[in-house]
């Protein structure tokens, strides 16, 4: 072998400069936790969890860099030199002309959908997340989630299972035209498994989009994972720099949505972002109601900051190279081990299929939860379900089951180690051998809407 090949080890492109105390807890300490929580995982104290991968929002490590910005950080109410580091940072990927800061995603998404909403309106997507579908059908607007069917499928192999059905997209507007405001595209797609959009398919739906006279808005968390993914699989890209591939992206839609906690490795932050000069004011001024002023929007100077300097970390290809491989890693020893996982793996998380490994419990007695409270009281690991909890209660209060049953093992950037992850497959492995003897849930208190963040459970026999 020469001796300049490349190695097989993908090491993690840093090396830890702080460190923070993890508590070792018992099983039985654990079960009485979860049962005190209502066996709602959101309300366990995170000083019970051992390795948290609820979520890798706002929960990765920053940098020595990002911690030395925020000294930077200028905190004038109206127009700080921190709010134009950050809107150059942004535009530097997303050229438009309008960046309207807000503290974090799900607030872009209210102010967007209060102007563009409302009955009798339709807002398609890939797959909405959790809080745009929960922000579309408060202003009483309906959101449809239109992947194609690989994507519904949890083990089709396909390489970028979070793409639009442009036939049932053409279809849709055939019908609704009129209805259709905006159409989203989230990617990496995080309610259909963290599996990424093609560049193709993209160019596709702006096509579409552009016929039909609608914008067409990203919704753009973890647009950094997605274009690695674009560069790796998707033929004729591997040339591009994936500042490049993101403008591509960037350029065929007419704005953005977006949560500065994942790939821009903020600890908090959002930004809502577009050209329309008319639609921009009427968010602005609806920014100004609860978020604050434009050039600060919710956010302190120092985080405005350090979202400026995470936007240039996280399109590091060395950085995604080992974020995509470490993500990988965790889905490559859960399917040699036999636990069902969708496939291939996504690119912040590794979502378990629930359906597969309980299938004795069915869907409207939850049995991602019941696989979230096994691997929390088992070993301490704190996942996230996203099935019939998160998505079966409707609308109009009836339950229907979610199209799938998945638990996600969301990664943290920057935080955990590889030993950490092989733990987390051994308390996996574990879980696995107990499988047959779990039973379900019943949830027995929930709120009206976003019911998974609060609603008390009850253990089925
Ligand atoms: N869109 C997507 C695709 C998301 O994954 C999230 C958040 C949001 C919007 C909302 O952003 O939290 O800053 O308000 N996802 C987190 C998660 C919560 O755990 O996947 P936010």
């Amino acid at each position: 072998m020469s001796e300049d090949a490349a190695f097989r080890t993908v090491i993690e492109p840093f090396r830890i400069h702080s460190v923070e105390p993890l508590r070792i807890t018992t099983r039985a300490e654990r079960s009485s936790r979860v049962r005190d929580a209502g066996y709602n995982l959101f309300q366990v104290r995170a000083e019970d969890v051992l390795i948290d991968l609820l979520t890798d929002s706002g929960t990765g490590a920053m940098s020595r860099d990002q911690w030395a910005a925020i000294q930077h950080g200028d905190e004038s109410y109206a127009g700080s030199p921190s709010y134009f580091v950050f809107r150059d940072a942004v535009q530097e990927l997303f050229p438009y002309a309008h960046v309207i800061p807000t503290h974090q995603g799900r607030a872009a998404e209210r102010i967007l959908f209060q102007v563009l909403g409302g009955p009798g309106r339709v807002v398609p997507s890939n797959t909405h997340f959790d809080t745009t579908r929960a922000n579309v059908e408060f202003t009483g607007a309906e959101a449809v989630d239109l992947v194609i069917a690989e994507g519904r499928d949890p083990s089709a192999d396909h390489p970028f299972k979070g793409n639009l059905d442009v036939a049932a997209l053409r279809e849709l507007i055939a019908r609704r035209r009129a209805d259709i405001p905006v159409v989203m595209m989230t990617i990496t797609n995080n309610s259909g498994g963290g599996q990424p959009v093609s560049l193709a398919n993209l160019r596709e739906v702006s096509q579409v989009c552009r016929d039909a006279g609608i914008p067409l808005f990203l919704d753009a968390c973890r647009f950094a994972e997605n274009a690695f993914f674009v560069k790796i699989r998707e033929p004729g890209m591997s040339d591009w720099t994936i500042p490049d591939i993101v403008r591509a992206f960037a350029a065929l839609a007419d704005g953005m949505t977006m949560s500065a906690k994942k790939d821009p490795m903020g600890n908090i932050g959002g930004w809502l972002a577009l050209n329309d000069d008319d639609l921009a004011m009427q968010c602005r001024n609806l920014l100004i109601l609860t978020e604050g002023f434009p050039t600060y929007g919710g956010l302190a100077g120092r985080d405005l900051e350090a979202l400026a300097q995470g936007l240039k970390e996280t399109v590091s290809e060395d950085y995604l190279r080992y974020r995509i491989r470490s993500t990988g890693y965790l889905a490559d020893a859960l399917v040699e081990r036999g636990i069902p996982c969708l496939t291939p793996a996504g690119g912040h998380a590794v979502y378990l299929d629930a359906a597969a490994l309980l299938p004795q419990i069915p869907p409207l007695e939850y049995p991602g939860q019941a696989l979230a409270v096994a691997l929390y009281e088992l070993g301490g690991v704190r996942s996230c379900e996203i099935g019939s909890v998160m998505f079966g209660r409707q609308p109009d209060g009836t339950e229907r089951p979610a199209a799938l049953e998945l638990v996600r093992l969301a990664i943290p950037r920057r935080t955990y180690t590889q030993s950490h992850i092989d733990y987390v497959i051994e308390v996996a492995e574990r879980v696995k051998a107990v499988a047959p003897s779990l039973t379900g849930f019943r949830i027995v208190d929930e709120p009206p809407a976003l019911r998974h963040f609060t609603a008390r459970f009850e253990p089925i026999g």
